[in-house]
């Protein structure tokens, strides 16, 4: 497990949490931060003891403030876009076959707010603030916000976001969709932790099957999302987790799911 000054990797009870952590730099993403949390991920992703993620950043402040702008400053647009082409750290999140929750801490900006975007909850502090000040830089989002923003919150307000840069709170994230969930700041930690173990206790097999059904609604028209869905209820339905679950019901008990 990765466990060095970037990223913290600390492991309970089937969930990880990985922190980000950079906090005199409010935990902007730089190279190193980026394939650390890669590597995490990828660790994460073939250990069948953790069965959630949480993703937040160290301190009070910030959860992410964005892409470290100082490696942008000696970089040509090939250098950058060569960078871009490795294995994104929204990618590692996306295509991470178990859910993963983003803690949202304090600051929630660019490549910040682009990465609490690809993953699956964003539970939020009441002192969070959210955007995409990628225009103020004279460049755009590019770790996918022009695309999973209006996913998340419709045309008019991911536009508007990305046009003015403009900072909102927590509350407002809630509001347009952004946000799922607000909590005061001194309870995020327990309130996701809690979170993070009920889910812990369903079977890995029917969250993995939900989050790539409800994953594909995003890419797939309706026809084809239902027929990947069925094929997945079958999986979901051949596996031991439902017999498991069929007989805690029918027994009066909590099920014991194991993943097979
Ligand atoms: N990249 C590199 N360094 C960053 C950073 C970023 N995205 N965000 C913050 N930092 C650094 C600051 O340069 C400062 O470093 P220093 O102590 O060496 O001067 C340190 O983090 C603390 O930042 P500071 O601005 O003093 O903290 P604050 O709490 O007053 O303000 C922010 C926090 C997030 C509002 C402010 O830092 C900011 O606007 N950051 C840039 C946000 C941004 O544009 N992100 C999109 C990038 S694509």
């Amino acid at each position: 497990m990765t466990q060095d000054l970037n990223i913290l990797a600390d492991i309970k009870n089937r969930v990880a949490t990985l922190t980000i952590n950079r906090p005199d730099k409010r935990n902007a993403l730089n190279a190193a931060t980026r394939s650390q949390f890669i590597e995490a991920m990828g660790q994460l992703e073939t250990n069948d003891e953790i069965r959630v993620v949480v993703v937040t950043g160290a301190g009070d402040r910030a959860f992410v403030a964005g892409a470290d702008i100082t490696e942008f400053a000696g970089r040509s647009a090939v250098d950058q876009l060569e960078v871009m082409k490795r294995r994104t750290v929204y990618e590692a999140v996306d295509q991470f076959p178990k859910p993963v929750i983003a803690a949202v801490n304090g600051y929630c900006l660019g490549t910040g707010c682009e990465l609490a975007m690809a993953c699956d909850i964003r539970v939020v502090a009441d002192n969070a603030k959210f955007g995409q000040p990628e225009i103020n830089l004279g460049i755009i989002p590019g770790g996918g916000g022009t695309q999973r923003l209006p996913r998340l919150v419709g045309l008019g307000q991911a536009l508007k976001l990305m046009f003015t840069g403009e900072i909102i709170s927590a509350q407002r994230a809630l509001e347009i969709g952004l946000a799922d969930e607000v909590v005061p700041a001194s309870d995020l930690r327990t309130h996701v932790t809690r979170l993070a173990a009920t889910i812990a206790e369903k079977s890995p097999i029917a969250l993995r099957c939900i989050k790539e059904a409800a994953r594909a609604s995003a890419r797939m028209p309706l026809d084809e999302g239902l027929k990947l869905e069925t094929s997945l209820f079958g999986l979901a339905f051949s596996s031991e987790d439902k017999k498991e679950g069929i007989a805690a019901f029918t027994e009066k008990r909590s099920p014991e799911f194991k993943g097979r």
